[in-house]
């Protein structure tokens, strides 16, 4: 059988799964092309190409899987982050494409500051704070979670990618040396943001495979730990540094005002990655 028929077979069971949310144009599409060549063991799928039957095989079991709604990156084993591939295991939060868009800010304003500071709070699998060290020169990185076991897989990210950072385990700068106060230049945060009762409005791919407390800070409105970021972030920043929160578009006002309370300037909401979703609500000290 070729690629083409075997992807239009997957495409089918993809679209017909309650469990992936449907919202993106051409989703499974470029999900079944990306499994199957992962299946292949090549780059590009040819679509007039046979597909051997021990590929097709494998196909179609992770095709199974994807369809309960398990993260295409868990069946794969890794996310590909701004070129950077980072471990994907259940129980740390699967790096995102649209958090991207959060990494390019941090890096557009670190390349030409000399010797500059960068914090990414709940890093997770170390991943702003990796592509930081990636695409920077003579920044020192870190990263801080609470998760023991985020920063674990954080710290093999680091050295996989052989990159330089810090990890340290706490709640938000728990753990970082006191001599940053007052010397870091740019702080990165994609937060817990649903609000405890949102969670089970949440589609099953993140709700049954993502850990609650990636999720949700257990706050009524998922502001709790932004609050608590933006307060205080202020006295960890030098002057003019940046603090920069990723949301969802619902939760973009609401952050800005937080940042707006807690003493930040500039603050505004700037919108990118490929789908235009992402708000990446940025601010300085
Ligand atoms: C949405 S995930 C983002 C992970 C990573 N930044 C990324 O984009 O891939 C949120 C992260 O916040 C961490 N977290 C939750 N509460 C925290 C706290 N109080 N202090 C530090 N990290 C926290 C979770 O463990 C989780 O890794």
């Amino acid at each position: 059988m070729e690629a083409s028929r075997l992807l239009e077979e997957a495409v089918r069971e993809l679209k017909a799964s309650p469990a992936i949310d449907h919202w993106q144009r051409d989703r499974e599409e470029i999900e079944a092309e990306d499994l199957l060549a992962f299946a292949l063991g090549v780059d590009r799928v040819d679509p007039d190409a046979p597909v051997p039957a021990s590929a097709r095989r494998r196909f179609r079991r992770m095709v199974a899987r994807r369809a309960t709604g398990e993260p295409v990156q868990f069946i794969k084993g890794y996310a590909e982050f701004r070129g950077l591939e980072l471990i994907a295991k259940p129980g740390v939060f699967v790096p995102r494409e649209s958090t991207e868009f959060l990494a390019e800010q941090a890096i557009r304003r670190l390349r030409h500051r000399r010797r500059a500071v960068a914090v990414d709070l709940a890093t997770g699998g170390g991943t702003v704070a990796l592509a930081i060290a990636n695409e920077t020169k003579g920044v020192r990185v870190y990263g801080t979670d609470l998760s023991k076991e985020a920063i674990e897989v954080a710290r093999r990210n680091a050295e996989r990618s052989k990159l330089r950072a810090t990890f340290v385990t706490g709640d938000l700068f728990e753990g970082l040396p006191h001599e940053l106060a007052g010397r870091i230049d740019v702080i990165t945060l994609h937060p817990p943001y649903v609000g405890r009762g949102e969670l089970v409005e949440l589609p099953d791919e993140i709700r049954k495979f993502e850990p609650p407390h990636t999720l949700t800070d257990q706050s009524e409105d998922g502001l709790g730990l932004i609050e608590r970021a933006a307060a205080v972030s202020h006295g960890w920043l030098r002057k003019g540094g940046w603090l920069l929160i990723e949301v969802s578009p619902d939760r973009a006002r609401a952050v800005a005002t937080v940042m707006r309370r807690a003493g930040f300037r500039d603050v505004r909401s700037t919108k990118g990655g490929e789908w235009k979703i992402t708000r990446v609500i940025v601010g300085r000290r």
